[in-house]
């Protein structure tokens, strides 16, 4: 068996990318302005570029992920006293946005096979208060929009799809972040496309882009007068430099997405066929997966009940990287707490002291403890990298 290491690191960047970036420097327009006076054309170019490779009709840069599910929010009307529906399984920032516009989050148990949203729980989550659902596509697996959208529009529900992990993920015809009233993205250091920080929000409503827009830029709007302000908002603005390795960093992209998608496959086949394993299943009608987790479930009994943390430590004894696995939102300290907003009253959400209890979200808590995830740029290996998974995956019962 091959012993050294077969995985590329991250990021994965050449000298385009140097020079994408020093352009920057050199042209001395070293931020974007606004619409009506655009200084470095950086940001604008992205807009356009990312909106293309999304297939939406608008794209808005902002700072961040976290950033761009609170300015969805905000833009969307979401405030103090909204209660706003959110998989139990994500990364803090899906719900620390809802806290951040003082609404209130309430965590949904997810499916034990695809390990997003379950759609079917949606129903007796949402209360008078509800005001959106946030569709987060964990490891770039959509969740079922189709269902989930017909639900929200007969509930009257706003829809946020957090595609922080799903860049590419085309779901039914349609690329995620189109299903749902907008589409939020991240580029911090590990995502697929990356200049270590940034985020995005795709959007196919011109009235709702244009708040969107204002929201995250100091409450402007296209084509007015660069002081004049008309409602709130504040300074989400993606920097010029970080706009320049993006567009860079994009064009690697399709590339490395059709191998992904194609590795993960031949894995996916190499894994599942190993008694007491199984990868996450792509959601019925996913036709393409971003893939920013490799997310793989063992049975503990068929591995001599064997732990998650023995389970990580065999793989990367043997070199394989791993990425920790989000904790359930519902434990986390934060929210079992209730150490949150002032004035804020928390008392109806379905967490919180005991409500915090893994007895009530028995999916998540019970995937989350067999559980390991690969990385993204494991899936950028060559096919010998693959089958080196699959033979150590196998050994770690013996
Ligand atoms: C699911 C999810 N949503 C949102 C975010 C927030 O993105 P950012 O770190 O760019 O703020 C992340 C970041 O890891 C994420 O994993």
């Amino acid at each position: 068996m091959r012993e050294e290491v077969l995985f590329p690191s991250w990021p994965v960047w050449d000298e385009k990318d140097v020079e994408a970036v020093s352009n920057v420097v050199r042209s001395g327009n070293w931020w974007c302005g606004a619409p009506s006076e655009r200084v470095g054309e950086n940001v604008w170019e992205f807009q356009k570029e990312f909106s293309r490779f999304q297939e939406a009709k608008h794209c808005i840069a902002v700072a961040n992920g976290t950033v761009a599910i609170e300015t969805v929010l905000l833009a969307l009307g979401v405030g103090r006293g909204d209660e706003v529906i959110v998989s139990d399984y994500t990364f803090i920032a899906s719900a620390s946005a809802v806290v951040a516009v003082n609404a209130v989050p309430v965590f949904c148990d997810i499916d034990p096979e695809t390990l997003v949203l379950d759609v079917d729980k949606l129903d007796s989550l949402i209360t008078s208060r509800t005001k959106a659902v946030i569709a987060v596509h964990l490891g770039g697996n959509p969740v079922a929009m189709e269902r989930l959208c017909d639900k929200a529009s007969k509930r009257g529900l706003k829809v946020v799809e957090d595609c922080a992990h799903a860049q590419g993920s085309r779901y039914r015809g349609k690329r995620v972040g189109n299903w749902g009233d907008a589409g939020t993205f991240s580029f911090q250091a590990s995502k697929v496309l990356t200049a270590g920080e940034g985020g995005a929000i795709i959007c196919n409503d011109d009235v709702l882009a244009e708040k969107i827009y204002s929201v995250s830029d100091c409450g402007r709007k296209p084509g007015e007068y660069f002081y004049s302000h008309f409602e709130y908002g504040t300074n989400y603005r993606l920097p010029e430099l970080s706009a320049a390795l993006l567009r860079s960093q994009l064009r690697k992209l399709p590339a490395q997405h059709e191998l992904r998608n194609e590795n993960a496959r031949y894995l996916a086949d190499r894994l599942n066929a190993i008694d007491g394993i199984r990868v996450m299943k792509p959601t019925e009608g996913a036709e393409e997966i971003g893939y920013y987790i490799y997310p793989i479930v063992f049975e503990p009994s068929k591995f001599e009940n064997i732990t998650k943390e023995g389970f990580t430590k065999k793989l990367n004894e043997h070199a394989i990287p791993t990425d920790d696995c989000y904790p359930p939102l519902h434990g986390l300290a934060c929210f079992r707490n209730v150490r949150l907003r002032k004035g804020i009253d928390y008392s109806q959400a379905n967490w919180g002291g005991e409500k915090s209890d893994d007895a009530l979200f028995p999916v998540v808590s019970d995937i989350y403890g067999r559980s390991v995830q690969l990385p993204h740029y494991v899936l950028l290996a060559d096919r010998e990298g693959l089958d080196y998974i699959a033979r150590t995956v196998e050994r770690i019962r013996y």
